[in-house]
């Protein structure tokens, strides 16, 4: 029984380190694709808090408009909402709002 246990704490250590790395880089804040937007609003946020705060900023934008009965979807200027790839007319369309 004894030479067991050096074993498991060295296995347990290595689990904790490893728990802690992923969960690091899954809080983390994802930087932004474009921190130099030429939207302040967007560049501001980035600069804060990357993907996550310009994805506050965002949604306090659009729920505004949807209040005011404009339904705008982030994926009506967004290719997806994993890497918040722009479509064409993103720019186009944000001057609108900003
Ligand atoms: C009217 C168009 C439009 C809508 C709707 C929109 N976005 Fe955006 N979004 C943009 C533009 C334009 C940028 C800035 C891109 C740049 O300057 O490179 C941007 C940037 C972002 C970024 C930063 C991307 C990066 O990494 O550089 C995130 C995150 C984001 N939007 C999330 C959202 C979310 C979440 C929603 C829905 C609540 C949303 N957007 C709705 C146009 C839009």
């Amino acid at each position: 029984m004894q030479p067991r246990i050096p074993t498991m704490l060295v296995l347990g250590a290595m689990f904790v380190a490893g728990l802690s790395l992923s969960s690091a880089s899954a809080d983390g804040p994802k930087p932004c694709i474009n921190a130099n937007s030429e939207f302040a609003k967007v560049k501001a946020a980035c600069a804060k808090g990357g993907q996550d705060e310009v994805k506050k900023m965002m949604k306090a934008v659009f729920d505004k408009e949807k209040a005011a009965g404009n339904d705008v979807k982030c994926n009506s200027c967004h290719e997806n909402l994993k890497d918040y790839k722009l479509k064409p007319n993103g720019k186009a369309d944000l001057k609108k709002y900003m």
